[in-house]
């Protein structure tokens, strides 16, 4: 296969994490909503979520203050809803009134479900260590929610740009499931 040099700062596009999630928050009195797709699984059970929320967001501080939010998945349907939410500022924007989508209760966070998604993770904010640095949030989901339809979903992946990718067919191949979680080292004796 022959190749070609790429610019590094498209490095990012080519490691497509998995569905653009969007972020609601709630923080003063008042709920906000930001897309994020920079997200990893960092655990099974209790399932821990890592994910990069830059500074300059509004959520940035919303969840940095409350310490909760809910990873709403939406699906093709709202794409541009999504695109709307990233272009804009909870700062000056009511994003649940301007862009019509309805905060529904959660039952273990402050922060709304957003009724429009057909799945939410509520989560609390697990590990601090990394924001200062990386602005890099460890988050323990605490209650989960699923579309009750079994309709195939079909999840947004952000491929950087303005590309978003529409997940499609699925296959099923057996598989072990392996764990990856399990104790950890004690710092200073990794290695
Ligand atoms: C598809 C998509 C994915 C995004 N992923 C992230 C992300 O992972 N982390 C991040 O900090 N911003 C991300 N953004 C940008 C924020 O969503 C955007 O700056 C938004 O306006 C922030 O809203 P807020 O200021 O109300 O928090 C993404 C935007 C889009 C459209």
């Amino acid at each position: 296969m022959k190749k070609k040099t790429l610019p590094l700062t498209e490095a990012y596009r080519l490691i497509e994490p998995g569905p653009v999630v969007l972020v609601s928050t709630l923080h003063d009195g008042r709920a906000n909503i930001m897309p994020m797709t920079w997200h990893l699984v960092m655990e099974f059970g209790p399932p821990l979520i890592g994910c990069v929320l830059s500074a300059k967001n509004h959520s940035f501080s919303g969840l940095k203050a409350s310490g909760e939010c809910v990873l709403n998945i939406p699906t093709a349907e709202l794409a541009e809803t999504v695109v709307r939410c990233g272009n804009t500022s909870g700062s000056s924007v009511d994003k649940f009134k301007t862009f019509g989508l309805t905060p529904v209760s959660a039952t273990c966070v402050k922060a709304p479900l957003i009724g429009e998604c057909y799945a939410s993770l509520e989560c609390k904010v697990k590990d601090c260590r990394l924001i200062s640095e990386y602005n890099f949030f460890i988050l323990e989901v605490v209650h989960a929610w699923i579309a009750v339809s079994k309709k195939p979903r079909r999840t947004l992946h952000h491929l950087g740009e303005g590309e978003f990718m529409v997940a499609g067919r699925r296959r099923s191949l057996p598989s072990a499931k392996t764990s990856i979680g399990g104790p950890r080292c004690p710092p200073g004796t990794e290695g």
